[in-house]
C-alpha cells in the first residue's frame, strides 16, 4: 500500500492566525495542505478563492491540494494552477465535460483529481478513473467542516480501491470529511493513502501537535 499522508484543511484553521497555524501544523508533521473552495451554489457555503492558495503558497513549501466545490470548475482551473496549486480536484457532479477538464489539468501540469459526493454512485467516476492522479471520496456532504463520517463511505472506498488497483494503480485514494484518530485506522484499511483532516487537527480539545500525533499513532497500529 502507498504511504499514508495527512493533509490539514485550511477551512478549520484559525484564519486570524493563519501563518502561525501553518507553522504549527507543519511542525506537527502534516504532509500537505488542503484548500476548500466553495461557491455557495454547488455547496451551501462560500469560502475562499485563489488568493488563499497564493497566501498558503507564500507561507509553505508543502504540496497544496485544492478542492473545488464549485459549479463548472473549468472556468477557474488556470487561475488556481497559477496561484500555486499542486493538485486540483473537481467534482463529477459539477463538471459537464469531465474528460476535457482532466485534460486541461494535465496541460496545466497539476495533479488531476476527481471527487464524488456521498450520494453519487461509483459508476460516475469509472470512465475517468484511468486518467486521473487522485480520487477524492467525500465522507460527509461537502460544505462544512466538523461533520460526522458517513459509515457507508467505508464500503465505497473499498470498491473504488479495487477499481484503482485494476485500472490505475498509481492513482491516490483520498478521503475528506469526519476523519479522526478514532476512525482513521478503519479508513486506512479500506485502502486510503491521503487523509484530509480538518477539525481532527484544528480543535479546542487538543493541541495541533497532539492531534497529529494521535492520528499517526492510530495509523501506525494498522501499518
Ligand atoms: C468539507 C470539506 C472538508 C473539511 C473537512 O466540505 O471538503 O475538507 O474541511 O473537515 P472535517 O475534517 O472537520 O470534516
Ligand atoms: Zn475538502
Amino acid at each position: 500500500m502507498k504511504p499514508a499522508r495527512i493533509g490539514a484543511s485550511i477551512l478549520t484553521a484559525d484564519l486570524l492566525h493563519l501563518a502561525k497555524q501553518i507553522a504549527i501544523a507543519e511542525d506537527a508533521g502534516i504532509d500537505f495542505w488542503h484548500v476548500d473552495v466553495m461557491d455557495g451554489m454547488f455547496v451551501p457555503n462560500m469560502t475562499f478563492g485563489s488568493i488563499m492558495v497564493e497566501t498558503v503558497r507564500r507561507a509553505s513549501k508543502l504540496p497544496i491540494d485544492v478542492h473545488l466545490m464549485i459549479e463548472e470548475p473549468t472556468r477557474y482551473l488556470d487561475e488556481f494552477a497559477q496561484a500555486g496549486a499542486d493538485a486540483i480536484t473537481i467534482h463529477t457532479e459539477a463538471t459537464s465535460h469531465l474528460n476535457s477538464a482532466i485534460q486541461t489539468l494535465k496541460r496545466l501540469d497539476v495533479r488531476a483529481g476527481v471527487s464524488i459526493n456521498p450520494g453519487t454512485p461509483v459508476v460516475m467516476i469509472e470512465e475517468v478513473l484511468p486518467l486521473v492522479d487522485q480520487i477524492l471520496v467525500m465522507s460527509v456532504n461537502p460544505g462544512f467542516g466538523g461533520q460526522s463520517f458517513i459509515p457507508g463511505s467505508l464500503r465505497k472506498l473499498q470498491r473504488i480501491k479495487e477499481l484503482i488497483d485494476a485500472v490505475n494503480p498509481s492513482c491516490n485514494l483520498e478521503v475528506d470529511g469526519g476523519i479522526k484518530a478514532s476512525n482513521i485506522g478503519k479508513v486506512r484499511q479500506a485502502g486510503v493513502d491521503m487523509f484530509v483532516v480538518g477539525s481532527g487537527v484544528f480543535n479546542d480539545q487538543a493541541s495541533v501537535a497532539d492531534s497529529v500525533r494521535a492520528l499517526r499513532e492510530a495509523l501506525a497500529v494498522i501499518n
